[in-house]
């Protein structure tokens, strides 16, 4: 599933003709390899103000084998290569006059960056604002970053982090997916991190070494690209899906040296039986990734209920009754558990002909930020992704146009691939990531919908 106008953009012949037409040109993004450095250049690092992270951004992107640059001088000189990404520690930033030296770090930083680049900035989150000055401040750097997303080129990036007093520790994890190659498809994204106790010493090339992975619909699509990233991080993956995908699911599960699990997750007797089988065949569950999902498309005015209850009982009610029966069985959810529930574009942007398809996954973003708090006391995590335009079987077979406008309306001009989707489920997994906690994190490129 080639993209065949992104590969003519980017010929010799192609990248003339779209530059003499004012056409988009997507780029080829850079995309995670075991054992790739964090970055394939050096890190230019800045801050806004007396910022309180800066220093240990440094040493983090050090410690990860990263040429630290001096900020570009008010001369324009500079030392060197240009850099594959730009840090802005805006942690200093308390008042709007303040976000003049955001501008004047950033300004001639990211003129330079190269492509496949990305920006990251760190800042307080506006709820922790001492005064409405600070507030605004501080919210003002997510219409910035935004900003910023929608004016890169090349398959560059901008993301913010926001950092509360006592989140510094839980950093490190979302710095290094936000520069890696995992976050290909993330774009013009905010996360909030919370306080969280963060393991040490993790495998760089393993971070799931050891943990035992529950994937549901994991038979073919995004499901199978999960549980195929996940294994390669060192987990065994549990692959659950419908008796009627067994032939495909067994093939996903025999590929990745995992278990293969023929469950209807909207059964009765669900959650109880995968209960049973990951107490009785693997000592309970580190991680687990409800992805299973379906449409069943109509306007409301036509929507009959079995196509309403279907999609609720797929998308959003096995997800719940799931969860709750793994959080009240004693024993089978680990400590420092990690649950990820895949929502959607749709369920934030709202769909025409999706009514019950976009509340199932709306429901799902008020779900892990209800249940968060809850699972904090555990140590473990619960988060959502909501992918966007994804390039798959299904939308292959859409109408050329549909096809064509639904992949170009968003930063990057491209669909993601299931990769992606799994690359950011596989981090909000990883131990490091504890401090990920209730949050939403889109894969979508920085799609216009929903915005
Ligand atoms: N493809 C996209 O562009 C896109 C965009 C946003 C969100 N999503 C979401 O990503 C997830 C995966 O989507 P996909 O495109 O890979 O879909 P898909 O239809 O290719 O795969 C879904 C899998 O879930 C399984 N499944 C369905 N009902 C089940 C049940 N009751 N019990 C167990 N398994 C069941 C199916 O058999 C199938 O293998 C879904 O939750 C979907 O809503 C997809």
């Amino acid at each position: 599933m080639s993209d065949w106008y992104r590969d003519f953009a980017n010929s010799g012949f192609g990248t003339t003709i779209t530059k003499q037409l004012g056409l988009p040109r997507p780029a080829v993004l850079r995309r995670h390899e075991p054992g790739q450095p964090l970055l394939p250049g050096p890190a230019v690092v800045g801050s806004a103000g007396e910022g309180r992270l800066r220093d240990a951004l440094t040493q983090l992107l050090q410690a990860e084998g990263v040429h630290v640059q001096s900020p570009v001088t008010a001369d324009g000189a500079t030392d060197g290569e240009k850099p594959a990404a730009v840090l802005l520690d805006a942690t200093g930033v308390r008042s709007p006059a303040d976000l003049a030296s955001a501008h004047d770090f950033l300004s001639p930083a990211v003129k330079r960056l190269r492509a496949t680049g990305r920006v990251l900035i760190l800042a307080d989150p506006p709820s922790d604002a001492d005064s409405p000055a600070q507030a605004a401040a501080r919210q003002a750097l997510d219409g910035l970053v935004r900003s910023i997303a929608k004016e890169l080129r090349g398959g560059s990036t901008a993301n913010l982090i926001y950092v509360p007093a006592g989140a510094e520790t839980a950093l490190a994890s979302p710095v290094r997916f936000f520069l890696s190659g995992r976050s290909a498809y993330v774009d013009g994204q905010v996360v909030t991190l919370s306080a969280a106790e963060v393991p040490g010493d993790e495998d760089g090339d393993k971070p799931l070494a050891g943990k035992v992975a529950v994937v549901t619909g994991a038979a073919r699509g995004i499901g199978a690209a999960i549980a195929k990233v996940m294994a390669r991080d060192g987990a065994h993956v549990v692959a659950v899906d419908v008796p009627a995908a067994g032939d495909s699911l067994a093939a996903v599960a025999n590929q990745i040296g995992g278990t293969a699990l023929q469950l209807d997750i909207t059964a009765d007797d669900a959650p109880q039986r995968l209960i049973d089988h990951l107490r009785e065949r693997h000592g309970g569950v580190d991680i687990v990734v409800h992805n299973a999902g379906i449409t069943r498309d109509k306007l409301l005015v036509n929507m009959d209920a079995a196509r309403w209850n279907s999609v609720m009982a797929v998308n959003l009610q096995a997800q719940l009754d799931i969860t709750e029966a793994l959080l009240d069985a004693e024993g089978v959810l680990k400590d420092g558990a990690r649950i990820v529930c895949v929502s959607s574009q749709s369920g934030i942007a709202g769909n025409r002909g999706q009514t019950n398809y976009a509340a199932s996954k709306a429901g799902v973003i008020g779900m892990v930020r209800a249940w968060a708090p809850r699972f904090a006391e555990r140590n473990a995590t619960i988060n959502a992704v909501a992918p966007g335009f994804i390039v798959t079987e299904m939308t292959a077979k859409m109408p050329f146009g549909t096809r064509e406008i639904g992949s170009r309306i968003n930063s990057l001009q491209q669909g993601g691939l299931p990769v992606d989707v799994a690359e950011t489920i596989a981090w909000l997994a990883q131990p490091g990531s504890a401090g990920v906690n209730g949050q939403t994190v889109r894969v979508c490129g920085q799609s216009m919908l929903g915005a």
